[in-house]
């Protein structure tokens, strides 16, 4: 099995992912920008340097060459910006997979509703944007609050709601270098995510994982710590009619063996209404949080998944397991942390995983990743229990920088 898999080294995860692969017995052949060190290395059969992976005809002008005389079985890609590429490189080479049609429905916010909405399932209004006339004749249709944001967008990078007329004219300057967009009908509600390992888009492992608060507010307000708490009973009404949805979602977009990342909103009167999907695991720690939610290895079950179409792990939930980003107060390097020596001891047995920025790491960018400037992660079976604990952790731990 000869597995070439996109970008191993970044996202950082996707070291992960490349273990996987060798996990399962694939020979993986990456292709990347820069230079994978000893670690990833003992993962990697053989690796191609390229001067940019985001350069799509070169990157598969390289491949294609370098390849010469070895037959691959697959050409996988858990990166968002590489679904495409992955999908191009399996149709020159006759490769199965996902085709470019299909991936285009995971990656364009426009298209993607218009495929779930045709198979009869809750979207939001949305209209595709190109001038700022669309975006005039979009509102007319969807009124106000609504949101404009990229039409493949990531990490929430220039999504804004907007209010009236006033606010767009305001948000408008700031969309200019975004070559095409979407305006979308605001949906008020309570934001989860539905996650899967699927097989012929059928789900192998499901997942659902409550933001709190929602995605939009956690990456625009710094002095927020976003909380990501993953449900272990999935068996709650407002919980499966989501599932029930997420399934529905992944057969209408034709999806194929791999990971999804789906956004669904509740809202208040119960209905529940489709965000966004992805054809790639989520991001920011989604991946580990599964894994402590069921005590397994998802990297090498995606893996798994994605060569031999099987799943080999317990799907069983055993916990509620939260999130907890920290971002400090001022600028430059962590100089202290507040109340987590009391958090450990009230909650040490609960508490799984501690990134947390020490006194003198510099602070990393909270607009670039959601990481910050570290995480706490613990778990709990009870829904309550787990819920105050991250709570305590977002409200009573304070890191300082100086
Ligand atoms: N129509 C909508 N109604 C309400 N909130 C929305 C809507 N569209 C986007 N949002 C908010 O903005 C966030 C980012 O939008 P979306 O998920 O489409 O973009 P993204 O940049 O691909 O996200 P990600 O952060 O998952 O990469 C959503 O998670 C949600 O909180
Ligand atoms: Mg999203």
């Amino acid at each position: 099995m000869r597995v070439v898999f996109l970008s191993p080294r970044y996202p950082p995860e996707m070291r992960q992912f490349t273990r996987g692969l060798a996990e399962v017995g694939a020979e993986v052949l990456g292709v990347g920008d820069g230079h994978p060190d000893h670690e990833l290395k003992r993962y990697l059969h053989d690796y191609l340097e390229v001067p940019s992976i985001m350069n799509e005809d070169d990157v598969i002008a390289r491949v294609h060459a370098w390849l010469r005389g070895r037959t691959v079985d697959h050409i996988l890609a858990n990166w968002e910006p590489l679904v495409i590429l992955a999908a191009r490189m399996r149709e020159r080479f006759g490769l199965p997979g996902m085709s470019v049609d299909t991936v285009r429905g995971f990656r364009d916010k426009q298209l993607m509703k218009e495929r779930v909405a045709a198979a009869g399932l809750r979207v939001p209004k949305a209209h595709r944007i190109h001038t700022v006339k669309d975006v005039w004749a979009a509102i007319e249709d969807i009124g106000y609050p609504a949101i404009i944001k990229p039409i493949s967008g990531a990490g929430s990078a220039d999504t804004y709601k907007v209010l009236s007329n006033a606010d767009m004219e305001k948000v408008l300057p700031h969309m200019q270098h975004v070559d095409e967009a979407i305006c979308e009908e605001f949906i008020s509600g309570e934001e989860y995510t539905y996650d899967t390992a699927s097989i012929d888009g059928v789900p192998a492992y499901e997942s659902v994982t409550r933001y709190y608060p929602n995605a939009l507010e956690m990456r625009s307000n710094e002095w927020v710590s976003p909380v990501m708490l993953s449900v272990r009973d999935l068996s709650q009404p407002h919980i499966h009619k989501g599932i029930t949805l997420g399934r529905n979602v992944l057969t209408a977009l034709g999806m194929g063996d791999g990971m999804t990342h789906m956004e669904w909103f509740l809202k208040d009167d119960g209905e529940v209404v489709f965000g966004e999907v992805a054809c790639r695991p989520g991001g920011a720690c989604v991946v580990d949080q599964m894994n402590y939610t069921s005590d397994i290895d998802l990297f090498r079950e995606w893996a798994r998944v994605a060569t031999r179409k099987q799943f080999g792990a317990p799907t069983a939930r055993k916990w509620n397991v939260g999130i907890i980003f920290k971002r400090a107060l001022g600028q430059g390097r962590i100089s202290g942390i507040a109340g987590l020596t009391e958090f450990y001891n009230r909650y040490r047995p609960y508490i799984v995983e501690d990134t947390l920025f020490r006194p003198g790491t510099p602070r990393r960018d909270w607009k670039q990743t959601l990481l910050s400037d570290g995480y706490l992660v613990i778990r709990h079976p009870e829904w309550d229990d787990a819920k105050r604990m991250a709570f305590e952790a977002a409200t009573d731990i304070q890191l300082y920088a100086s």
